[in-house]
C-alpha cells in the first residue's frame, strides 16, 4: 500500500536546513517539493541533490508551489515573519528553535496561529525541540508526572558542555551579534535545556540572571551565564551554562522531599527516600539522621539519534492523522520567557518576574543593536557538519 505523503519545503538550507531536507527526502511519508534560501547557489545545489524545486524568496515559493507544510531553518529573527505568513496561508509550520528572538515576536506568532486556527482547526504549528524525544528526558518527565518525587525543593542544571570555538562564531555573519542573532548561548544552544526544564518542573515566578558578554570569545553576546530561579511552591532553581568549558558538564539534579534524581552522562540515578525528608525535618527526634533511601538506576530506551527525523515524522503524522505534536510551537514561548528573563535581569542588575515586560526587553535589545559595533550583517555562512553538536 502506498502511504499518504505530506508535501514539505525547507526554508533556509544552511547547516540545519540541509539536514532537514535530507531527512524529508528519505522519510516515506514526506515529500520534499521545494527548498528556499537567500543564497541561490545553495538552494540550487540542495534542490539538485534531492530533485525538487528551489527558490530564493519564500513568498514566491508559497505563491507558486503546492505545499502542505514548511520547516523553517533560517536565523532566528526570520522565524517570526515566515511562520506568520505560512500560518496565514493555512500552511502547517515546523519552526526551528528558538521560536523567536524575543517574547514580543513569539506572542505575535502565537496570536497569528490562534487566528489561523479559528479558520483551520487542523493547522499544525510545531517547534524543533528534538531533545524531547530522548529516552532519558522522557523517563525524567514520566517520573515527575507520576509524582514519585513529591514536593520539588531544588532543580539545578549545569549545562556547560556546549563548547564552541571562535571559528564557530566567525562562520555565519548572523551569529553572536545583537543585530544578527539577538543573543548568545541562551538563545542558540540552551533553548533545548530551558524547554526541558519548563517541561519537567513548570515555570518559575522570579529570575535573577548574571550573563557575561563575550567573556571567552570575540562576540557581543553572552557566552557564560548563571541564573537563579524561584518557583511558586517555594522551590529554587539554578541554571549554569557556558560555551567555553572543555570538558564541560551536563548534570541535572532535582531534589525533592522523596529523594534526589540526577541525570548525567545519559544515566539516571534516583535516590528514593523511604519517607518524606520534609516530614523528617519537622518530626524526627534525631538531630542529624538522614532519611533512609534506596539508590536506583532508572532504565530507559533511547533511540540514540539526533532526533530531528523523529520530529519531522511526528509533524507529518500530526498533519496526516492528527497525532499530537511532540513540541507545540506555543510551548516555545516558555523557553523564550526564560532566556529573555535571564538576560533582562542581567541587563537591569535586578530580579525580574515572569512573565517579563516584553516591550522593555525588546527595547533593551534594540538599544544594543543601535550601539553595536556590528552594523551590517552579511548573509553568509558555510554550513558545517553539526552532528557533533547534537546531544
Ligand atoms: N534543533 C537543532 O538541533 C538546531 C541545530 C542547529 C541550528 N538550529 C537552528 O536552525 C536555525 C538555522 O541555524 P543554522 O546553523 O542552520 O544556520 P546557517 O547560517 O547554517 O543556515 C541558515 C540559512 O538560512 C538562510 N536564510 C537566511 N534568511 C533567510 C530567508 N529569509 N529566507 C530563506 N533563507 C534564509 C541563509 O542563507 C542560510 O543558508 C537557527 O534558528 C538555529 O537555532 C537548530
Amino acid at each position: 500500500m502506498i502511504e499518504k505523503q505530506v508535501k514539505l519545503a525547507v526554508i533556509g538550507v544552511g547547516t540545519m536546513g540541509s539536514s532537514h531536507a535530507r531527512d524529508i527526502a528519505s522519510i516515506p511519508k514526506t515529500q520534499l517539493v521545494a527548498v528556499c534560501d537567500l543564497i541561490s547557489d545553495r538552494a540550487e545545489e540542495i534542490s539538485q541533490k534531492f530533485g525538487c524545486a528551489f527558490y530564493t524568496n519564500y513568498q514566491d515559493m508559497l505563491d507558486n508551489i503546492e505545499l502542505d507544510g514548511v520547516i523553517i531553518a533560517t536565523p532566528h529573527e526570520a522565524h517570526t515573519p515566515i511562520s506568520i505568513d505560512c500560518l496565514q496561508r493555512g500552511i502547517h509550520v515546523l519552526t526551528e528553535k528558538p521560536l523567536a528572538v524575543h517574547v514580543l515576536d513569539g506572542e505575535k506568532m502565537r496570536d497569528a496561529y490562534q487566528i489561523a486556527l479559528s479558520k483551520n482547526p487542523d493547522l499544525k504549528f510545531g517547534i524543533m525541540f528534538q531533545q524531547r524525544t530522548f529516552g532519558y528526558w522522557k523517563s525524567v518527565k514520566e517520573l515527575l508526572e507520576k509524582g514519585i518525587l513529591g514536593k520539588i525543593m531544588r532543580v539545578t542544571w549545569i549545562i556547560t558542555d556546549w563548547f564552541r570555538t571562535q571559528t564557530y562564531y566567525d562562520n555565519g555573519g548572523w551569529r553572536a551579534s545583537w543585530r544578527g542573532e539577538g543573543g548568545g548561548v541562551l538563545l542558540n544552544q540552551c533553548p533545548h535545556n530551558l524547554d526541558l526544564l519548563q517541561w519537567f518542573v513548570g515555570m518559575p515566578e522570579k529570575i535573577y540572571g548574571f550573563a557575561k558578554l563575550g567573556k571567552y570569545h570575540n562576540i557581543e553576546v553572552e557566552d557564560e551565564v548563571t541564573a537563579y530561579f524561584e518557583y511558586a511552591n517555594g522551590a529554587i532553581g539554578h541554571f549554569i551554562t557556558s560555551t567555553a568549558e572543555s570538558p564541560g558538564t551536563n548534570r541535572l539534579e532535582i531534589t525533592a522531599e522523596m529523594g534526589k534524581l540526577v541525570v548525567e552522562k545519559e544515566k539516571i540515578t534516583f535516590w528514593h527516600n523511604k519517607s518524606s525528608s520534609i516530614d523528617e525535618i519537622q518530626f524526627s527526634p534525631n538531630p542529624y539522621n538522614l532519611v533512609e533511601n534506596e539508590e536506583k538506576n532508572i532504565s530507559f530506551t533511547h533511540h540514540g539519534t539526533p532526533g530531528h527525523r523523529l520530529m519531522i515524522e511526528n509533524f507529518a503524522n500530526a498533519i496526516l492523522y492528527q497525532d499530537p505534536l511532540i513540541a507545540p510551537a506555543i510551548e516555545g514561548l516558555n523557553q523564550l520567557q526564560l532566556s529573555n528573563a535571564i538576560m533582562l535581569s542581567s541587563f537591569l542588575n535586578q530580579p525580574v518576574e515572569i512573565p517579563i515586560d516584553a516591550v522593555r526587553y525588546k527595547n533593551e535589545i534594540l538599544e544594543r543593536v543601535k550601539n553595536s559595533r556590528i552594523q551590517t550583517i552579511k548573509i553568509q555562512s558555510n554550513p558545517f557538519d553539526a552532528s557533533k553538536s547534537f546531544r
